[in-house]
This record gives C-alpha cells, structure tokens and sequence, in this order.
C-alpha cells in the first residue's frame, strides 16, 4: 500500500493543473547544421571504399521539434540528414540535455531518427561493424553531429509558442518501387492481397501551426530509401528527403538561405527496408536484359545488375523524388481533410536484449532471437550499391562461396549456436560473437512510442520492410483497439539505434539483403512486435515499463588509423584563395559558373551553420553585396581536391548553375578557407572572384 501510495505520488507529481485546452500545445521548432568533414572521409551508407567525401552538394540538417501538452508533458521528435542514428549519438544527446535541462529530456521522451542519406560522412558509430570503411571513428564527425543535434533542440527549446497540431494521411505511388520483390512475393498470398502496392504508399503528415494557424512546422513519413545519389557520389548531400525538406521550407521561409528556419520541413523514414527510389528499376548493365529475379545477378555478376532512377542523372534522380515527396506533403499540409489532435502527450521506451529475446508464436511454440550476424547476402549489397562481387543475394546456409568460408574462417569461425540460430542464412560475419578489439554490433535495441492525442509515432530501430512495417502497424493499432482505442499509427523508421534490418519470417527465408542484413535472426521481426505491442498496450493503460539494460557506452574504446589534416600549403607562387580560373564576363540563366581557387582541407573547419562559398549580387545601392546562396543551396556545389598530397596542395572548385529565376545584375563568388600550418594553427582567409553579369536568357 505504501508503495503504491508513493508510486501514485509520482506519477502524480509529473502533472500540473492544465494551462489551456486539451488541443492546444506548446510548440518549439530548431534547426541546425550536422554536416561534418567534408573532405577525405568514407561515406556512410554503401560501405564502398574509397567513396570518400569531396566537397558539399547540399548540407546535413538536424531539425527538432519540441510538444509539450497542457498538463506539462513533452516530447522532442528529431530528425537528421544522417544514414542513421548511432546509439552513441542517443546516449550522448541524452546525457548532454540532462546535465543542461534536468528531466525535461530524457531516453523516454527524446526520439531521433535518421534520413537515411547514404551521401554523408561516416566515422560517427560506436560499435565496428559501421566504421570498418571509415578507419575507425572520426572525432570531428562524430562531434559535429552531436553539436548539432544538440543547437537544433536548443533552438526548438527556446522558442516554444502555443499552437495547434493536425494529421492528414495520403498516397505516394510514384516515389518507390521495391528492390527485393522476390522475397516480399514469398509472403503469404493473404496477407500481400491486402495491399494494391508491393512498397508501403503512405504519408503522414503532422502539421504544427501557431495559434492564428500560421505554419511553424511539417513532419511527415514516408518509406523510401535516400539513395537516389548513387555510390559513385563524393558530394555531402542529404538526397531526395533533405532536398524536399529544402523546397517546402523555402516556400514558408520567404528570402531565407537554407538551414535559417524559422519554419522546418521534417522527411522522416519509414518502413524504407526494400524500398528505392530508382524507380527506373534494375537491369544488367553491359546486355540491357533483366537481371536474374532470385539474386539480382546478370550472368552471375552482381556489381552488373544496377538499378537506376527516373532522372538523366544522379542529381535529376534525386531531385524528381524530392520534388514528389514535397509536392505530395504540402499538398497534405495545405489540404482540407486535416484531423485536429487533442489530448495528452504519452511516451513509452524500453531497451531489450535483441541477442536473446523470448518470442511467443502464434502456435505457442517459443522461439529465441540470435546473437547478431550478417548473411553472404548482405556481402553481396543490393542492386541501390553493389557489395563485394563475390557474394551474391539468395545465398543460403549450406551454399556459400567454400573459398570465401575458408578466408572468413581465419578471421572468425561462426559457432554451431549461431549457425543454428540463424538458419537459413548463411553467415559471413557473426558480428555477435566478435569481440576484437571490441565489439562488433550492438545486442540492445531501443523500443519506444510517443504519443500525442490520438496519434501514435513508433520509434523503430533499424531498416523494416514494406512489409514488416505493415505488420508493425497493425499490431500497435490493435494493442490500442483492445484496450478501446482509436489511434493512427506513424512508423519512424532509422530511430535511436541502427540495426540493418528487419523482414519478415517469410523473407528471411529467401535471403536477399534484407533478409541477409536482419541481423538477430529469422524471429527478428516477430520479436519486435510483441515488444511494441508490449508497449501499446502499456502505454494504453497508462503504466509504466522498466528502462531495461543500459546502453554500453563505447567512446572509451574507440580507435582510429585514420590521420587528421598535417598541413596545407599554397602552390608555388601562390596564396591560399588566389583565384586559379575567374568567372566570364557575361553568363546566361541556367548556365553554369565555375571558378577555382587556391584551396585549403575543409576538415580544418566545418563551416557548421555557415558556409564555404557565397554568391553575391551588387545590391541596388551599388554598395553592399547580398547573398544569394551558400554551398547548402541546390544550385551551387563545392568541390575540394588534392593537388600534391605530400605538399599538401588542394585546390577548390565553385559552381553555380544560374536558376532561371536568377535576377539580373552583377555578382562575383566568394570561397571562405581556413588553412593549417605545420604547427597545427589554423587560420581563416577569404578569397573573391572578379564581377560577373547574370542577363535574362532572351537578353540577345
Ligand atoms: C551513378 O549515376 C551516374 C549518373 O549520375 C551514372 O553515370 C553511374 O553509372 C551511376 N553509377 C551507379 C553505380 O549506379
Ligand atoms: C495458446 O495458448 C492460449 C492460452 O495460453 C490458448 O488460449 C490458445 O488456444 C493457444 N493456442 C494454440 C494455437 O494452441
């Protein structure tokens, strides 16, 4: 009795008397910069050596929201132009807001997710399976996420107004296509005559308005994967979701450079696992056939079979899936059939032990999780990012490439227990049993939802299928409806740890990447929704779960063979910033400008919530120079090369592809460095191009 007098106590302490009605919420908006070294760092996403960045195409953004109701409950919903959330990140980001808020933010209430962009740097993850091709941990990438993360949230923190909250619901079809269907074919016949589409369609929006129903915000999901930049990319880049969050802001954020706010634009994932962008689909690169249905092979090669977007080119391809998700969401936001939320704000977080997760089937029967480990098909990458050319999809225990077996034996043997557990895959690296020098994948997942009125966000860990997700969804609406409530379901996909990915039962059996990269076995799936649905049904009830098991924290432990920046020096005869090609006199609209000067590393400084470049127009006062864009605009990219590696020359390329809707008038370029001397002293220098004319195209 006591006891639960106390405990009463607290749960009845954490709420205040209501301060304004039951659809009004507090409502706080941030954004800031992430995007890290962009200069000789792997990049995340296609684990392809070499694919080292170069320069910057578009800038990584973090954007936060915070909600509080009007008893006094929060949430803060963050998402990240990043392949994924490393758990190092949560653990971090948590542990930063609770030395500085107290327990305002904390595990429970604090979800961040990931774009999934495979266009940026790498080196930011704990565990050593995601910083193999990185060299280990890069610091500075690392810290540049963390620092803006944690800006984007101070931001949101600061500027909390009352507001409105609304929800709309619609279709994508043309965004998508799936890149495995012959593992999502093999899902019962049932259940895939439900569905019209073999990729999950759907967009939620969340729209957040002030309390004249003025736009302060738009967070939407949709289940598509951001690789439309493919692996032969060196540009940063957030791809198609980071460049439709740039369209719809720039429509609310008249005259504003990208990444200012105030209003944000979130493209959250979903359930993204089989789900490409290069909707032109695959085919054999050298013949033009059709690639082998089973294991996307052409005449058993995989890096032959290459899937490719509706664009002419990477760039296009990225842009026409952005400009799809953007039309498609501001047509939700804009729309009539907008649902009001009301009602308290909810959350619910537990971490499990994926390794080792007791899993009742539907007959009963009980079934275990495995210790983690990747498939031969995971080697083999997917037709979005080819793999090692020796391995190749639908690869089952018992037909793995024996020389390959041999070679992985010397590094790690996969015991009996594993092999067993994870059967049917044949397993190439069972990261769950390698320790060395520390370890390799993470065993505990984080599992939470929030809640806000009748609106449900589940915060997935990894890479779901079109069809796992869809399973998810429908397990947490109907832990709901059992308990005699009505809620829409919202999978946030890529959120607080990463974890490759989830199919289901059926898919895994026909060990495709997906099911080659679910990496706790073929009951990986299953477990998870009985753990969500563990959730639903307490959060329902209003009662409380334990924490689980703390994350390991690794920093300690982490190591790197990759080296920082020695020195940069001038070319002979030159300064840094000289100006090796000036601009044309005259330039066209829709016409490229590119001008290249004495360059510096941009590790030496990350330019966050800044830039390298400008382009400047004389002002009207034909005095002052406005800016017209920086290197996070589409239309601009920054480019940095090596001249001489040992000299430490390097040399920067800016260009400028003129918009059509360019106004006419004189404009020059500028690059903003910062170089290293051999005593490590950084230090800033600018440089500026001779004028230029911008004329209407139609002008002679
Ligand atoms: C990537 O896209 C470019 C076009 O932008 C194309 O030339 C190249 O073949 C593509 N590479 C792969 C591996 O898809
Ligand atoms: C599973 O167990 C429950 C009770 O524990 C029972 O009601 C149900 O019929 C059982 N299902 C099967 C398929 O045996």
């Amino acid at each position: 009795m006591l006891w639960l007098g106390i405990c009463l106590f607290l749960l009845g302490s954490t709420q205040s008397a209501p301060v304004g009605p039951d659809d009004q919420y507090q409502i706080g908006t941030g954004i800031a910069d992430v995007t890290g070294p962009a200069a000789e760092i792997n990049m995340m996403g296609y684990a392809k050596l070499g694919q080292d960045t170069s320069g910057i195409h578009l800038r990584l953004f973090c954007r936060s929201v915070v909600v509080v109701d009007n008893i006094g409950n929060r949430i803060l919903y963050i998402t990240a132009d990043l392949q994924g959330i490393a758990q190092i990140l949560k653990i971090e980001v948590v542990k930063a807001l609770e030395a500085k808020y107290g327990d305002l933010y904390h595990h429970e209430n604090v979800l961040i997710s990931a774009t999934h962009t495979h266009s940026g740097p790498g080196g930011f993850f704990q565990y050593l399976l995601y910083i193999f091709t990185t060299e280990g941990f890069i610091t500075d990438s690392y810290q540049d996420i963390i620092n803006g993360i944690l800006t984007s949230v101070d931001r949101a923190h600061n500027n909390l107004k009352p507001g409105n909250i609304y929800w709309s619901e619609g279709e994508l079809t043309d965004s998508s296509a799936n890149r495995s269907p012959a593992a999502y074919e093999n899902n019962p016949k049932e259940e895939k005559d439900k569905y019209k589409y073999n990729t999950d369609k759907t967009m939620n929006v969340l729209k957040f308005t002030d309390l004249n129903n003025k736009p302060l915000a738009m967070v939407n999901w949709h289940a598509v994967h951001c690789v439309s930049m493919n692996n032969s990319n060196t540009l940063i880049s957030s791809d198609n979701k980071g460049f439709a969050s740039l369209l719809m802001e720039s429509d609310y954020n008249a005259g504003q450079l990208p990444g200012k706010g105030p209003f944000i634009a979130i493209f959250s994932q979903a359930n993204e696992g089989d789900s490409t962008p290069n909707t032109a689909g695959a085919r054999c690169i050298d013949t033009g056939a059709p690639c082998d249905f089973i294991t996307s092979t052409c005449h058993g090669k995989n890096e032959k079979c290459v899937a490719f977007g509706p664009g002419k080119d990477m760039f296009d391809s990225t842009q026409i899936i952005a400009r799809k998700q953007y039309q498609k969401a501001k047509e939700l936001f804009e729309g009539n059939s907008q649902t009001k939320l009301k009602g308290p704000i909810q959350y619910i977080y537990q971490n499990i032990d994926m390794s080792n997760y007791e899993v009742k089937l539907s007959d009963n029967k009980t079934v275990k999780t495995c210790k983690p480990a990747l498939g031969y098909s995971f080697g083999a990458g997917t037709t979005d990012g080819e793999g090692a050319s020796m391995f190749q999809q639908g690869t089952h225990v018992g037909e793995e490439p024996k020389f390959w077996d041999f070679v992985r034996n010397l590094i790690t043997t996969p015991t009996k227990e594993i092999t067993d557990c994870q059967s049917p895959k044949a397993i190439l690296l069972p990261v769950g049993e390698m320790t060395f020098p520390y370890q390799w994948a993470p065993n505990l997942m984080p599992t939470q939802l929030l809640r806000i009125g009748d609106v449900v966000i589940a915060g997935l860990p990894g890479e779901f299928t079109t069809m796992s997700g869809r399973r998810m969804r429908d397990a947490i609406t109907k832990a709901f409806a059992d308990n005699g409530q009505k809620v829409k379901v919202t999978l946030s996909g890529l959120a607080n740890t990463y974890s490759n990915y989830i199919a289901t039962y059926e898919e895994y059996q026909m060990q495709r990447y997906e099911g080659g990269s679910t990496m706790y076995g073929p009951h990986t799936l299953q477990a998870y929704i009985q753990q969500f649905t563990y959730l639903a049904n307490n959060m329902a009830k209003q009662t409380r779960v334990t924490p689980g098991p703390v994350f390991p924290n690794l920093l300690k432990d982490e190591i790197t063979l990759k080296p920082g920046v020695v020195l940069d020096a001038p070319k002979i005869g030159h300064k840094f910033g000289d100006v090796l090609t000036n601009p044309k006199d005259t330039y066209h609209k829709e016409s490229e400008v590119k001008v290249t000067f004495v360059g510096a590393h941009p590790r030496n400084n990350a330019k966050l919530d800044s830039t390298y470049l400008t382009v400047e127009k004389l002002n009207e006062n034909n005095k002052d120079w406005d800016v017209m864009a920086t290197d996070a605009n589409w239309e601009t990219k920054f480019v940095w090369r090596r001249t001489n590696a040992v000299l430490g020359y390097s040399e920067v390329d800016v260009i400028w592809n003129i918009p059509a809707n360019a106004q006419n008038g004189k404009y020059r370029i500028r690059y903003f460095g910062d170089h290293k001397n051999i005593l490590g002293h950084i230090s800033p220098f600018t440089a500026t191009t001779n004028t230029f004319q911008v004329v209407s195209t139609f002008y002679y």
